[in-house]
Order: C-alpha cells, then structure tokens, then sequence
C-alpha cells in the first residue's frame, strides 16, 4: 500500500516493537515485503517521529520462528514443521534494525544532516523511502558531485563529493572485492569528467592509461631523476647497513649535489663521479685526509667539507661502491637522469599519471612513492605560500597494496609521508585514497586519517574489527553485512557520501586486468587442440 506525496510517503514495511529511541527502532517486516525482495539490508526507510518525518538505514533483517526454541529434538522440529505446511511463515517474525539518521526535510531541502531527537513510537508505520526522496539525498547535481554506481536495493544513482577527498579515502576489501575498480570508476570521473589530477602507483601494473588517452600518462617502469633523490632515498635504494659506510656515502653525496645545484655538475655525471671518487679512494686512499685530495682530482673542485674521520678508507669505499654498482645496475631504468626536475613535468596537472611499480622490490617502490609523496605535499605547502612556485594543482594520489608501503608497526618512508600527507593533505589539496586487502596490516594512525571508507566485501573478523575500530560509522550491524556482499558492492562512509550509504559500484572495463586468469583456457593455448580425454 502506498500513500499520498509526502516526504514521509512510500510501500509500507511494517510496524516499530519493542523500545525505540532516536536513532535506532527494531520494525517488524511484513512477509510480503521480504519475499518481494523490496527490502534488503541497506535500504533506506521513513517513519513519524515525535519531531518529524525520519529517514532511516536498514542495517540488518532477521527471521526467527520462538517456538522452534523451546523443541529439544530434532524429531519435534520436524514434526511440527510438517503438521503445519504451508502456514509455517505466521509462526515466523521478520524484523529489521532501522537506524535512524536524520529528519528528512533539511537532508532533501538543504542537504543537511540533522540527527533525530525524539523516537518513532512503537506501532508507528515504516515505509520505504520514495526513489524521488533518495534522487534529492544521494544524486546531487553540481560538478562536485560524480557519479560511483546505484543505491543498493532501488533504482536510484549515488554520487559521491570529489572535493572531500582531500580528507582521503581508504578502499578496502578481500582479494578480488573490486577495489581497483572502484579506483578506475572514480579516476576516470575525475579526470576525464573534471579535468582533475591524479596520480595512481599500480603495484601490479595493471591500470594502463585507464582508456583516458590523450589525458594520461604512462610511466613504465615509474622514473626518478637521481639528482632529485634525498640522502634518505637514496640510502633506501641502496639497502645500507653500517654507519661508516653510511657517513662516507652522505659527506659525497652532499658534496656533489652541492656541485649540480651550483650548475658545475650535470644530473648524468652525479652517480658515475661518485662512483669515480669511490673507485680511486680505494685504490688509492690511505686514511680520511686523501679523500679530499681525490674528490678534487676527480671532480676539479674542492669539497666544501672535510671528510668524515674513517677507519680502512679503502675497504669502506669498496664497499660503498659495490652498493653503487648494484644500484646503478638494478635500477638503470628508473634512475634516469633525463627524467625532468620539474614535478608539474612529470605528473602533469590536469591529468592521470600512473608509475607503474611491478618490477620493482618492496624497498624501491618505498623510495619512488615516498619520493612523490614528498614533493607534492612540499610543492603544494610552496605554491599555498606563495601563491605562484610549487605544484600548481590540487592532486588525489591513489596508493595500492597500501599495506605494503605504509604498514602498522614498521617504518617506512612512503609511512612518513603519507602520515604527513594525512595530516595537512586539506589544507594543500592533496588527497590520498589507500587501497588494501590487509586492512589490519595498515598502519592505524594513518587508516583513521582517512575520513572516508569504501569497504567492500571483507571476510576475516580480524579485519573487519580493525576497520570498525578506525570508523565511527561503521556499526556492529552495518559490519556483519561485509561478509555477504558481492563483488562491487560497498558500504561507502564519511564526507564523500551525505549518508552511510550501501551501493553497487558501476563496472569499469578500461583496465588491463584484475578478474582472476582462465588456467584451462591459457592452458589450452599452449596444448594446440591435443585430445586429453583418456585421463577424464
Ligand atoms: N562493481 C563491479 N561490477 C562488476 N564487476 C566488478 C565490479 N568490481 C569488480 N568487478 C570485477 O571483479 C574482478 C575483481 O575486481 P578488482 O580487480 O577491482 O578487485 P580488487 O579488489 O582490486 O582485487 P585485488 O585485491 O586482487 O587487487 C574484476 O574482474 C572486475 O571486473
Ligand atoms: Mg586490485
């Protein structure tokens, strides 16, 4: 039954029971409604309050039938199942936990939330909120508002606010949930729709240009210009351990980019005249002193500094240039010295960029992200202050297996950036979504600085606690529905979203990959068309 045109109007669900209070009823769900499947899990519904018309979530449904409690064999339970056919379903109550959020005529007149002060009275009429009523909460218009997939339940689009992101994101789900493709509808909204900025570090070299040719770049392998690298970066690349070894490698790399910044020294010429100076000083250093001399020959200038004071210079300078060696072999392609200096040069504004990090090990990728990280969030803090040097756009940077590079109870330096990044991201304009399918692996400071959740299906309890714990919206009952949704569908929380709102997200087919590989079929590409069947 359906009423006149209200805000308050709709199908009727059902009837409050038992105690209410402002923001939460237990409603007692018509049979008809269930089986319709008009009501699921996620559904928005409207009720009187003694304050107003209220829009509600339904956050649980369930069934129960008493009388099977108090049967104490199995043999009785069937019995009683069979005598009574047909009729079984009177014998069952159906009740859903309706979680009150707000009035509805701020939320649709003015898109402002205000939460419910008095309750729904028991034996008050719940009823489906009206897709007209849903358009006016969950599809905005203005360009702040895209486009992310459909309501769960109705035929109604939800939309998210792009301009909360710089209160960052968290993507979370189970292997397989349809995080990068949530990623991938959202990037392409942005930057094709919006002509934002976007930088994403695909772990797995899996997103491509996303479809947005002529609007994306493709950085593959991801590159760094060395003569942009910190001491720290560069320590990172090179897995250093020992402090002597260490503080020869910081005295020459500071001499020598004190000479490319005076312009005396080119970007190529910075790792091979270190390796140079290394190379003689173990040929020939015989204590601390002689550095300086060959620092001299090698390069025609004299250090501003003198050598740290270093027991066996030539052993440890043969030990720092094997270090050098192996770096300037493993990662040639990534330490380009033609990469530009200029950051807007490299991740353009206006467009996607993707650095594509598959080849690399756990430490590099640390040092490429940390890298960026770095720059964009001192370039921005630079153009807020000056209004006209740094990085000149507002940019969302998107980090995959964000476990990895940003994990709980483990330094990394993409952790302290990103920590840094969570922190001040809003007032520069820099916001990070954080993709993982380990949620309890991410470092926590940082997972609750993400004001905004996308929790798609998760299975693992540990999991899912960690992520209650870092999320106030995420209530117990809203929680125990991850474990059943479907690929794509998502719980969506914080200020992107005017409501905890439970949604199908739209598919995006314009990545590479993702969905699991066909063995048999890959298989059978190599077997050419050979009869197997005599092992069937
Ligand atoms: N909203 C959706 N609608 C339809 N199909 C989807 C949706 N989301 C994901 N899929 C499909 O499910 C598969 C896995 O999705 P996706 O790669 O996004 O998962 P993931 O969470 O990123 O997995 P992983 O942890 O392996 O990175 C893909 O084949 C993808 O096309
Ligand atoms: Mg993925």
């Amino acid at each position: 039954m359906e009423d006149g045109g209200s805000l308050c109007g709709g199908v009727e669900v059902g009837r409050v029971v038992g105690t209410s209070t402002p923001l939460e009823s237990i409603v007692d769900v018509r049979r008809e409604v269930v089986e319709a499947g008009s009501l699921v899990a996620g559904s928005y519904v409207v009720a009187e309050s003694l304050g107003g018309c209220v829009l509600g979530i339904v956050e649980a449904i369930r069934s129960s039938t008493e009388v099977f409690n108090v049967m104490s064999s199995s043999e009785s339970v069937e019995w009683f199942a069979r005598a009574v056919g047909e009729a079984m379903s009177n014998y069952t109550t159906r009740r859903a936990k309706v979680r009150w959020v707000s009035y509805v005529e701020p939320l649709v007149n003015g898109g402002r939330l205000e939460a419910p002060k008095l309750p729904v009275e028991p034996g008050g009429l719940v009823r489906l909120a009206r897709p007209e009523v849903l358009e006016r909460v969950f599809s905005p218009e203005g360009r702040r508002w895209v486009r992310l997939g459909r309501l769960m339940g109705v035929d109604v689009e939800y939309r998210v606010n792009v301009n909360a992101l710089t209160r960052h994101l968290a993507i979370l789900a189970v292997t397989g949930g349809g995080k990068s493709n949530t990623v991938c509808v959202l990037v392409r909204r942005i930057v094709g729709g919006l002509g934002g900025t976007v930088l994403v570090f695909d772990m797995h070299g899996e997103y491509g240009t996303l479809g947005l040719e002529g609007r994306a770049k493709l950085l593959s392998p991801a590159k760094l210009n060395p003569a942009s690298l910190t001491f720290e970066e560069l320590l990172e690349l090179t897995r250093f351990q020992g402090t002597q070894q260490e503080r020869l490698l910081r005295w020459l790399w500071i001499e020598l980019k004190r000479l490319y910044n005076m312009g005396r020294l080119g970007a190529p010429d910075l790792i091979p005249r270190m390796m140079e100076v290394l190379g003689e000083a173990a040929k020939k250093a015989s204590n601390h002193q002689a550095l300086k001399r060959i620092f001299t020959e090698v390069t025609g200038f004299e250090p501003s500094k003198d050598p740290p004071p270093i027991e066996k210079v030539k052993e440890r300078a043969m030990g720092v240039l094997s270090k050098l060696e192996d770096l300037d072999y493993e990662y040639r392609d990534i330490l380009d010295p033609h990469t530009p200096t200029n950051l807007a040069s490299i991740v353009e504004p206006g467009k996607l960029t993707v650095m594509d990090l598959s080849r690399l090990d756990e430490k590099a990728a640390d040092a490429v992200v940390s890298h960026y990280l770095r720059r964009i969030l001192t370039e921005r803090r630079k153009w807020k202050a000056t209004g006209g040097e740094g990085y000149p756009s507002p940019i969302i940077v998107v980090i995959e297996e964000a476990h990895v590079l940003i994990p709980a109870g483990e330094d990394t330096l993409t952790k302290m950036w990103a920590a840094r990044t969570a922190r001040e991201g809003r007032k520069f304009g820099v916001g990070l979504v954080m993709v993982s399918q380990r949620p309890k692996r991410l470092d926590p400071d940082v997972l609750s600085q993400a004001n905004n959740k996308i929790v798609l299906r998760m299975v693992e309890p540990q999991d899912i606690r960690y992520v209650q714990a870092a999320s106030e919206e995420l209530s117990e009952d809203l929680a125990s529905l991850l474990p059943s949704l479907n690929t794509g569908e998502a719980v969506v929380m914080g200020s992107m979203t005017r409501l905890p709102a439970v949604v199908k997200i739209d598919r995006c087919d314009a990545r590479h990959g993702g969905g699991d590989i066909d063995l048999v079929e890959e298989w059978g590409k190599l077997g050419g068309g050979e009869d197997f069947s005599d092992y069937f």
